[in-house]
This record gives C-alpha cells, sequence and structure tokens, in this order.
C-alpha cells in the first residue's frame, strides 16, 4: 500500500512535534504542530502556523549545515507540515550555546540581558521535562552513561561550528543569533557509531534578535507575552527568502490555551 494511505504508527509526542514511522527503515517522519509553551509546560498555546514556519525554517538551516558539513538527521521536506528524518538514537542531553546573555543566564547569574559574552558558552541540560531539564556538567553526563566523553567532544564543536555558521547567517539578514539550543543523535552507518545534528532549528530553540532595534523575533515574545509572536516567526521566514505561499497565519490571535 502507498505510504501516504497507510495508517502511520506514532512514536512519540512531543511539545510541538510529532513523530511518526517513516516509510522505510532508519526513518521517522517529523511533523511539525502550531502547539507551543513555556515557562515548565506552565504556559500553553497555538501560534497559527508556527508548525509550517518552523518545517520550512529548520529545513532551510539544516541543509545550509548540511552542506557545510555537519551530519544532520534532515532528509527531505515532505509537505507543509511535516519532514522526512533519519531515525537516531536521541542523546538525552541539551546543548545550549550563548553569545549574548538572555534568559536563564541572565536569571541566574544577575547579568543584564544584552551584554556580549567575551566568548561564546556552552551549556548542557539533561533533556528530562519533569525535572524541568536541570543544567548539568560533563562530569554527571558521563557518569550517568548519557554520553561518552568522545561524544561530548564531539557535540562541543559541532555546536560551535553551527554557531559560527548560523551567527554569520543570520547576521547576514540583519538577526543577533543570541542563543539556541540543539540536540544530538547517534547513527549506525556501516558499523560506525556518528553523532548528528537532530530535533529543529527555529524561532523556537533560538533566541534572534534585530541587529537595530534589539527586537525579539523568537520564541521569547511568547513566553513574554510581547504579542506578535507569529509575525515575528514570519518575517524570519521572510528575511531568510523562504516564507511559504498559501499560509494561514494568525494575525492577533496567537490563541491562549
Ligand atoms: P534559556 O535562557 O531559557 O536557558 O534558553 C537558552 C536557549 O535555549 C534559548 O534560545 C531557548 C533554548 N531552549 C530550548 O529551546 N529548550 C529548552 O528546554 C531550554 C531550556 C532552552
Amino acid at each position: 500500500m502507498n505510504f501516504r494511505l497507510r495508517p502511520r504508527r506514532r512514536i512519540y509526542e512531543g511539545k510541538g512535534k510529532v513523530l511518526f514511522e517513516g516509510p522505510d527503515p532508519g526513518t521517522l517522519v517529523q511533523y511539525f504542530k502550531d502547539d507551543t509553551t513555556a515557562c515548565n509546560n506552565t504556559k500553553k498555546g497555538v501560534i497559527t502556523g508556527k508548525g509550517v514556519l518552523n518545517n520550512r525554517i529548520s529545513e532551510y538551516l539544516m541543509v545550509k549545515l548540511g552542506e557545510i558539513g555537519v551530519p544532520t538527521h534532515f532528509m527531505r521536506r515532505l509537505n507543509m507540515r511535516e519532514q522526512l528524518i533519519r531515525r537516531a538514537e536521541i542523546i538525552p542531553v541539551e546543548v545550549v550555546v550563548r553569545n549574548i546573555v538572555a534568559g536563564s543566564l541572565s536569571e541566574r547569574l544577575g547579568i543584564e540581558e544584552g551584554t556580549v559574552l567575551p566568548r561564546s558558552i556552552v551549556e548542557f541540560y539533561y533533556k528530562k521535562d519533569e525535572l524541568g531539564n536541570p543544567m548539568v556538567s560533563d562530569e554527571h553526563i558521563t557518569a550517568f552513561g548519557w554520553a561518552s566523553p568522545m561524544e561530548i567532544d564531539e557535540m562541543m564543536s559541532l555546536s560551535l561550528r553551527v554557531n559560527d555558521y548560523l551567527s554569520g547567517l543570520f547576521l547576514g539578514i540583519g538577526l543577533k543569533l543570541v542563543d539556541f539550543k540543539l540536540e544530538f543523535g547517534r547513527l549506525w552507518d556501516n558499523d560506525e557509531l556518528h553523532i548528528i545534528l537532530a530535533d529543529e532549528i527555529s524561532p523556537d530553540n533560538c533566541r534572534l534578535w534585530d541587529v537595530k532595534t534589539n527586537e525579539k523575533m523568537d520564541k521569547d515574545r511568547f513566553r513574554r507575552d510581547l504579542g506578535k509572536v507569529a509575525e515575528a516567526y514570519q518575517e524570519v521566514a521572510r528575511r531568510l527568502g523562504i516564507m511559504p505561499e498559501n499560509a494561514v497565519f494568525a494575525t492577533e490571535s496567537e490563541k491562549q490555551k
């Protein structure tokens, strides 16, 4: 039976995405929802059209990163809300790279938001929603067997490469890449284990500020009730030159659930 007509097995449902079984072994279909959460899931909402935009934005950035040799799970976009990805074993560590102080770093250390860091900082968080994704060190990661020292080195160097490349790419369209979160997976290929970039890269997991006005163009608009959330995601897509046609977007209607 045609893959498109066959009922698909749901593998996992997260806050912003659903993973379905893919058409071939070792593949998954990643579906982007409009649902959004913040503040450890206590704040929930819907940003109409977000899934369509994040699917496009993440496709664009993953393809670009693939072109400079960063291995990613992305294979191809299937439609407005879905992309085909390689099935990897997700490493339960979130890697955050920061260039400018914002968010939890500002709160934790009492440093003013907007302070430019002397060098990029890489942080690790244990991917465990029930615990609110606590910050951990490489000692915790290796002691609890979440990743090996070699895998940590690989995640660090890939994250810094992604940071260098994306900082330049966003600067080219008038946006500062303040910080972002990456996830990685393990993939066996010809008996060799590889670390690949997984999840998504979008305004959901990046902070992007306008170069001239410092206006926030990312999920902080939702987290901090700044309004015009969908418009900010649209503007990022527009500046990247990938604004999808025929998409249905909210204007003043970022509905709070
Ligand atoms: P933070 O300042 O809240 O620690 O977030 C740093 C960056 O990482 C910011 O761009 C948002 C992103 N992030 C996620 O995408 N998911 C998460 O669970 C966390 C903690 C951060």
